[in-house]
C-alpha cells in the first residue's frame, strides 16, 4: 500500500490531477491517494468550480498560501508542505505541470527523501525568462519518475543527463480529460449566452506576465484584438492577473470601444471545452491551450516567441507567431479562408494516460 502526495496548486493543475486521482482510487489496496491543494489559486473562478465540475474530491489539505511575489509564494507552500510530509509520510509526492507549487513540493520532497513523480516532464522552451522553465527545469532535475507527454520531453530529458530508465513517455493526461468530459460540455450554454455560433468566434486567452505585465506589451495585446475583432466576434475569458493590469494601466475605456470584443470572467472548465470546441480559431499563450486545441483539430496562434510543446506546432493546428501583428492577421486570413493545416493528434494523446502511469506505479 502506497501513500501518495497527489498535489494540485494553480488552475492548469486541476484537470491533470483528476484522471491520475480517480486512477489511483480504483486500487484501494494499493493506493492511499491524499490530494493537496496549496491554495496558489483560490478564487472561486479559478479553483472551486474546476473541483465541482472535474468531479475531484474536496481537497484532503489546504494549504492556503495565495499570491505573492514568486519567493514568497514558493516559501510559503515549502514551509506548509513540509509539514505534511512530515506528519503523513508518504511514499511518493506526485506533482503536474510547471507552477509554483509543483517546483515547491518538489523540492521539499526530495530534500525529504521521498521519492518525486512529475507529470508532464521535459517540456522545454529554451527561454529561461519564463518563470515555468525554471519550474519544469529544477523539478525534472529533482524527480524519480519522469512522465512525458510528447517525443521531446524524452529527447530533452536524454539530452540533460537523466537516465533512461526513470523517463516514462505516457501520453497527456490534460487530454484525457477533456476526452473525458467533452460529452458533458456539449450541454453547457455558453455560446447561446455569449451571443455567439458554432464556428463564427475567435476565442482569447492572455495572461502570461511577458504579454500583460509590462503597459507597452499589453497596448500591443489589445491593439491586435481591436483588428482580430473588427472582422469576428472575441470572446475572452480574462485571467485575474491580466484584468488586474488592464485597469491598472487605464485600458477600460479603449476596450470599451471595442464593439465585438466580448470580455468575460474565467470560463468554468465544461463552458471553456465548449467554447475552444466550436470556435473558428484561439489566440493563445496558454502552454495546455496548444495541446487541446491540436487533439480537437482547432486553428490556434499562440503568442509568444517559443513553445515547450513542439508537437503542437509539427503535427498539431498550432503556430508560433509572437506579438507580430502582420504575422498575426496573415494567419488569420488562412484560417478565415480555411486553408489552415488540419493537424493530427499526437500519439498517446487517447484518454488513457492517467491509466499508464498509474500502471508504473503499481509495477514498481
Ligand atoms: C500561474 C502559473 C502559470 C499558469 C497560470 C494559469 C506560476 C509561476 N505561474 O500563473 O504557469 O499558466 O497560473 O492560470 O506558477 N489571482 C487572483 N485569484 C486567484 C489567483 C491569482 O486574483 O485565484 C491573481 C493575483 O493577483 C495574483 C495573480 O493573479 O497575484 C497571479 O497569480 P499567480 O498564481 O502568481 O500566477 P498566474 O499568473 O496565475
Amino acid at each position: 500500500m502506497k501513500r501518495i502526495l497527489n498535489v494540485v496548486g494553480a488552475r492548469p493543475n486541476f484537470m491533470k490531477i483528476a484522471p491520475i486521482h480517480r486512477q489511483m482510487k480504483q486500487f484501494p489496496d494499493s493506493f492511499e491517494p491524499i490530494l493537496v491543494h496549496t491554495g496558489q489559486h483560490y478564487d472561486e473562478a479559478m479553483s472551486k468550480i474546476f473541483f465541482e465540475q472535474l468531479q475531484l474530491p474536496e481537497p484532503d489539505i489546504y494549504l492556503g498560501v495565495g499570491s505573492g511575489s514568486h519567493a514568497e509564494q514558493t516559501a510559503k507552500i515549502m514551509i506548509a508542505f513540509e509539514k505534511v510530509c512530515m506528519e503523513h509520510h508518504p511514499d511518493l509526492v506526485l506533482v503536474v505541470g510547471d507552477v509554483n507549487s509543483t517546483l515547491a513540493c518538489s523540492l521539499v520532497a526530495s530534500k525529504l527523501h521521498i521519492p518525486v513523480a512529475h507529470v508532464e516532464a521535459g517540456l522545454r522552451s529554451g527561454d529561461v525568462t519564463m518563470p515555468e522553465e525554471i519550474n519544469r527545469i529544477v523539478t525534472d532535475r529533482l524527480s524519480d519518475y519522469l512522465f512525458t507527454t510528447e517525443e521531446s520531453g524524452n529527447t530533452n530529458l536524454k539530452a540533460e543527463g537523466i537516465p533512461e530508465g526513470k523517463i516514462f513517455f505516457v501520453g497527456n493526461v490534460m487530454i484525457d480529460s477533456l476526452v473525458h468530459f467533452l460529452p458533458q460540455a456539449e450541454s453547457s450554454h455558453i455560446l447561446e449566452e455569449l451571443n455567439v455560433t458554432q464556428g463564427s468566434y475567435a476565442l482569447v486567452t492572455l495572461h502570461r506576465p511577458s504579454n500583460v505585465d509590462e503597459k507597452e506589451k499589453a497596448r500591443q495585446v489589445l491593439e491586435i484584438l481591436n483588428e482580430v475583432q473588427q472582422l469576428l466576434p472575441v470572446v475572452f475569458p480574462i485571467h485575474p492577473r491580466t484584468s488586474k493590469n488592464f485597469q491598472r494601466f487605464g485600458f477600460t475605456e479603449m476596450i470599451a470601444h471595442m464593439e465585438q470584443l466580448k470580455m468575460i470572467p474565467p470560463a468554468s472548465y465544461l463552458d471553456f471545452l465548449k467554447l475552444m470546441k466550436h470556435a473558428r480559431l484561439v489566440l493563445t499563450d496558454s502552454g495546455g491551450i496548444q495541446e487541446e486545441t491540436t487533439y480537437l483539430g482547432i486553428p490556434c496562434l499562440t503568442l509568444r516567441e517559443n513553445t515547450e510543446r513542439p508537437i503542437t506546432v509539427h503535427l498539431g493546428s498550432n503556430e508560433i507567431v509572437g506579438m507580430n501583428k502582420s504575422r498575426i492577421m496573415e494567419a488569420l486570413n488562412l484560417i478565415l479562408n480555411n486553408q489552415w493545416k488540419n493537424g493530427e493528434v499526437p500519439q498517446l494523446w487517447d484518454g488513457k494516460a492517467a491509466e499508464r502511469i498509474v500502471k508504473v506505479l503499481k509495477e514498481h
